[in-house]
């Protein structure tokens, strides 16, 4: 009797120690707010290969991402090893639309990719923001890779703070979301700020558009840019509602609303009703701030984008960049209909929105940027043939952060304290640790992208073409996406004047590449 109660109180001795262990630690989110049983969860991690191959799902069947671009992120976001052993196990023969990327065996160009993670290397984007239409406040994106919008609100103060510290430590942008300014987003990091239908942090008291306010937030924080938010994928034409008990003082200070009661944002703006009335406004709003100014839309009714198209044709006023969101595109809540079946994924909507600018000869007047998984390097890349030249990513940050993939963003109990504003819940969460994680995940996207630009012998991502990927038909069938997607010999491509300028700038960093050639060598 004696051994047992010896072994029990051992036990409950170690527990105890395990659970203060838990508490005090900093690195894991998930065990600061679940001593003990949250270990269960980093054991099945571990051991989950081999559990599947007796058991469940495989390394390809998780969504929206995979088992494997997960471990992917998670890896490279904790700069731990993040190849893959053994060769693919994707179902390449049988799967239809898969991309494969054709590489090149000589090219005079190696882009300066180096083997070891954690090395730096910048990677611009290949056009200048506002540019083409001499924004007072035009510049080039210092990455390629940017974080996509999400508010707080639906992101707890901690993530923001640690994606807006990992921003400024991966020199990459942070867009806001359309729930205002908040402190989180001011440890550093530069800002897309997002105007959205309710027009938080730039409203007056019954809720109208204020300009004044607007240029006083953006003089406040290094806004570099505005985003019109018209739709977003996984919820088109659907308005948002915030329930009083959720609107804080906090909140409500940031949002420009009342403390305590329910929030509504309308499903549409109502500063403009067409695309004449729109495109006053975005001059309206780049001629006061200087900053550039773009929409974020997803693709649905194409008959918006033909009369965007055809009233920039005449060039007086335009936006300075588009944002294609696919209907493959994340959410903090949505109705399941919405979020399943309204808007064309990225792939189809983006490619249908890019001709018609190619096809009125503005596609190099205007910045493209993507959203839709492509934080995942084989659709980045994809994206960038297709035409963007810049590439949203906002849940693989998430997961770079510490997100499981629990899917209960909705429910205000976010497990590992990222989507939530419960205090305990997001108090798990340590900004600092995490925004190294963020950063190094953007940094390991940006280096895999210049690798792949390599790979096809090109200087940047933005170079790599439309007869560079194609897409697999089962093992039978493979098809250019230039053909996939009925774009005309050039389209996708960046100017002439575009590409010599990202070519000298890549040309400035240092080389990788091969080693020297011998004396003998027959060089061509
Ligand atoms: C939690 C969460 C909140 C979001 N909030 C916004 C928002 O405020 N405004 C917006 O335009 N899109 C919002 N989005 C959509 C993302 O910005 C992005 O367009 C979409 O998730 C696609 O990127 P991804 O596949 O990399 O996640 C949100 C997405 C998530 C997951
Ligand atoms: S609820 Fe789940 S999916 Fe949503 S952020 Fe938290 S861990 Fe990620």
């Amino acid at each position: 009797m004696k051994w047992t109660r010896a072994i029990t109180s051992g036990s409950a001795a170690a527990l105890a120690g395990v659970a203060a262990h838990d508490l005090l630690q900093r690195k894991h989110a998930l065990l600061r707010n679940f001593p003990v049983v949250g270990h269960a969860r980093y054991l099945l991690e571990a051991i989950g290969p081999e559990l599947r191959q007796y058991i469940v799902a495989g390394n390809d069947e998780e969504r929206p991402f995979s088992r494997d671009q997960r471990r992917w992120v998670y890896a490279s976001s904790k700069l731990e090893n993040n190849y893959f052993g053994f060769g693919t196990d994707n179902d390449v023969e049988h799967t239809e639309g898969y991309p494969v990327i054709n590489h090149r065996t000589f090219s005079d160009i190696a882009p300066p990719t180096h083997h070891h993670a954690g090395v730096e290397q910048p990677l611009p984007s290949a056009k200048v923001l506002g540019g083409p239409r001499q924004r007072a406040r035009q510049f080039r994106p210092a990455s390629l890779v940017n974080v996509s919008a999400m508010s707080f609100g639906s992101l707890s103060g901690p993530a923001i703070e640690a994606i807006n510290r990992g921003a400024a430590l991966a020199g990459c942008l942070h867009n806001t979301g359309e729930g205002g300014l908040s402190p989180y987003h001011r440890n550093g990091g530069e800002l897309v700020f997002q105007i959205g239908t309710a027009y938080f942090g730039c409203r007056d008291k019954q809720g109208r558009f204020d300009l004044q306010r607007l240029v006083d937030l953006v003089e406040s924080a290094p806004v570099r840019a505005l985003e019109i938010k018209l739709s977003q994928g996984a919820k088109p034409g659907l308005g948002g509602v915030l329930p009083g008990a959720k609107v804080t003082q906090q909140i409500a200070e940031i949002r420009g609303i009342e403390e305590g009661v329910d929030c509504i944002s309308p499903s549409r703006h109502a500063e403009f009703s067409d695309v004449d009335s729109l495109l006053d406004w975005v001059e309206l709003l780049a001629t006061t701030t200087g900053l550039p100014v773009g929409i974020k839309s997803a693709v649905g009714d194409l008959t918006f984008w033909k009369s965007l198209v055809d009233q920039m044709s005449a060039r007086d006023r335009g936006v300075d960049f588009v944002t294609i969101d696919g209907g493959e595109g994340g959410t903090g809540a949505a109705p399941m209909v919405f979020a399943d079946s309204v808007s064309l994924p990225f792939r189809v909507g983006f490619s249908r929105v890019y001709r018609l600018f190619a096809e009125a000869g503005l596609q190099h007047d205007v910045t493209f940027v993507g959203g839709g998984k492509l934080g995942i390097p084989d659709n980045a890349v994809v994206a960038m043939a297709l035409g963007c030249d810049l590439l949203n990513v906002a849940r693989e940050p998430m997961l770079a952060i510490g997100c499981i993939q629990a899917q209960r963003c909705h429910t205000d109990r976010c497990p590992t304290g990222v989507a939530t504003q419960d205090a305990w819940l997001s108090h798990g969460l340590d900004p600092q640790l995490k925004s190294v994680r963020m950063a190094n995940y953007v940094k390991t996207v940006r280096r895999d992208l210049l690798k792949l630009a390599e790979t096809c012998g090109v200087a940047h991502p933005a170079l790599i073409d439309t007869d560079d990927v194609e897409v697999l038909y089962g093992n039978h069938v493979a098809k250019p996406l230039r053909e996939v997607y009925g774009y005309e010999p050039g389209w996708g491509r960046v100017s002439y004047e575009q590409r010599e300028a990202i070519t000298a700038i890549m040309a400035g960093a240092p080389q990788g590449g091969t080693a020297p050639a011998s004396t003998g060598a027959h060089g061509g």
